[in-house]
């Protein structure tokens, strides 16, 4: 029976991506409480880089690969500046006594030209099967062709939830979900339902200083894990009681991705 819930933090709701380097941890402390309530659930959380990952990896330009030897700095600055955010995500949520444990992806995935190649599972089966939940988070990694890259947290999301197959894959994100335009009215309005053909209709505005692509990407893995079979839900982390609702099944505000 499928019972796994893989859960994305976006670095946009656990950081605050204009100040370099600060965390949210009243958020963490708050999203931590709610996925108490449903505790004991087996739960994998994946959180991104936000304004820890995203500046260092822009600057030494990390995601398209060796090209230089001063960037070996800039991956290594990457890949501690992800273990410090994944330390402080962590330690809220040992607070509010959810028994999680970390697990830095730079040292158990790999990936080729971007996509992930390998995975190392134990670490994760390990820490499932006692009850702990893995935390692990978007990262620099090492990649077979490009030598090194930034493998975002949603990809990673996905990825695992495909392979576990998940019951649920949630999204969690600064805004309610996924906007159309309507050029009549003119007015934004939320997709409450979202697939395929919708996606490729839709404009996607990029975002400046993510170097993983922002809300299109998000859809496209997205899209991957409800081709799967996964219940899959983009909503708002920054409004309290809509993870615990999306997760006992109840009607929130937010967008489900669909394949039709
Ligand atoms: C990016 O991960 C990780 C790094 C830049 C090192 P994500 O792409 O998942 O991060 P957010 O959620 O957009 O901040």
């Amino acid at each position: 029976m499928r019972k796994l819930i893989v859960l994305k933090l976006g670095g946009s709701i656990i950081t605050n991506k204009q100040e370099p380097l600060s965390f949210n941890r009243d958020v963490v402390l708050r999203i931590g409480g709610e996925l108490k309530s449903i505790w004991p659930t087996p739960m994998i959380i994946v959180h991104g880089g936000g304004s820890f990952g995203h500046p260092i990896a822009e600057a030494y330009g990390i995601k398209k690969g060796y090209q230089k030897a001063e960037q070996l700095k800039g991956f290594v600055e990457t890949v501690s500046a992800m273990r410090k955010l994944n330390d402080l995500v962590v330690s809220a949520l040992n607070d509010v006594d959810l028994p999680v444990i970390g697990i830095p992806p730079s040292c158990t995935v790999t990936t080729n030209s971007g996509d992930i190649e390998t995975c190392n599972f134990d670490p994760i089966f390990s820490a499932l099967e006692i009850g702990l939940v893995p935390v692990m988070y978007g990262d620099a990694v090492f990649d077979r062709k490009l030598k090194f890259t930034i493998l975002s947290g949603d990809a990673l999301a996905s990825y695992i939830a495909m392979r576990l197959k998940a019951k649920q894959l949630i999204f969690l994100v600064d805004v309610d979900g996924v906007y159309g335009f309507d050029r009549k009215t003119s007015q934004r309005f939320l997709i409450e339902e979202l697939t395929e053909k919708i996606h490729m209709s839709l404009k996607y505005e990029p975002i400046e200083g993510d170097v993983t692509g922002g809300m299109f990407y998000k859809v496209e893995e997205a899209l991957a894990a409800a081709r799967h079979g996964i219940d899959v839900y983009i909503i708002n982390g920054l409004v309290p009681g809509r993870v615990e609702a999306v997760i006992k099944g109840q009607k929130v505000v937010g967008t489900r991705v669909k394949v039709a």
